[in-house]
């Protein structure tokens, strides 16, 4: 399952990257207004930190499907690398998606609430579709079971559509996710950093290294103390 960074905040995307298995980043309109900057060098910026492969995603702002075609083009040439569109699944972002598709400009059908809504988008050519987990939580909806659905469809009908599970507010919705064999996730920086933030690992290499240390002391508390002394 491929994790992307949901966020447009560089530092907390360049420190992830660093440590974390990333495959790209996310961003909406929401996202992007947060960090109150230019859009454009933000999102230039972005691209320089997770460079040209890891996938990119931005998304448009028009209503009508021209527009949201124009802004499609746009952002695909100006953006160097790996870049998707994302589009959301309205009629006439569906109308949109079906003529991107056939220019090769990737697309991701976000805002999805409903396996039609991803079936229609699946449909239309796009190569990536969003379901809202948390936001289908809170309308009393079950987002998980929504993705499941999703997943069983495509694999029925063999869509190469993939899907990438947004809108999370606990890991364990992202957990419950992995288990339906969604193709990614995408998942905000303090989520991400929850994944490794089970109190018992710091006590366990807390443990670890302090035995050593008692039999080894503080100074060769390295497996590199082997190297030192084969030299
Ligand atoms: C993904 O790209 C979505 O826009 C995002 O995950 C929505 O998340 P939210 O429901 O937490 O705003």
């Amino acid at each position: 399952m491929r994790l992307f960074i949901d966020s447009s905040n560089v530092s907390q995307i360049k420190s992830l990257n660093e440590y974390f298995p990333i495959d790209g980043v996310t961003t909406n309109p929401s996202i992007i207004v947060k960090e109150q900057k230019p859009f454009l060098p933000l999102l230039k910026e972005i691209r320089n930190v997770i460079g040209e492969d890891k996938l990119l995603f931005v998304q448009t702002l028009s209503t009508r499907a021209e527009d949201i075609i124009e802004e499609a083009r746009y952002i695909h040439d100006t953006l160097r690398g790996n870049l998707v569109v994302k589009i959301p699944v309205t009629k006439e972002g569906i109308k949109a998606i079906k003529t991107l598709s056939q220019e090769n400009i990737h697309t991701l059908a976000t805002t999805v609430y409903t396996p039609m809504n991803a079936y229609v988008a699946a449909k239309a050519g796009a190569n990536y579709v969003a379901p809202y987990v948390n936001r289908i939580d809170n309308l009393t909806g079950d987002g998980i079971r929504v993705v499941y659905e999703i997943m069983a469809i495509f694999q029925k009908f063999n869509f190469s559509c993939e899907v990438l599970a947004a809108s999370f507010k606990n890991v364990q919705q992202i957990k419950e996710v992995s288990l339906t064999g969604a193709h990614g996730v995408t998942v905000s920086p303090d989520l991400i950093e929850a994944f490794l933030s089970n109190p018992p690992i710091k006590e366990n290499v807390e443990q670890f290294r302090n035995e050593w240390i008692q039999l080894y002391g503080e100074e060769n508390a390295t497996l590199l103390e082997g190297k030192r002394k084969d030299d």
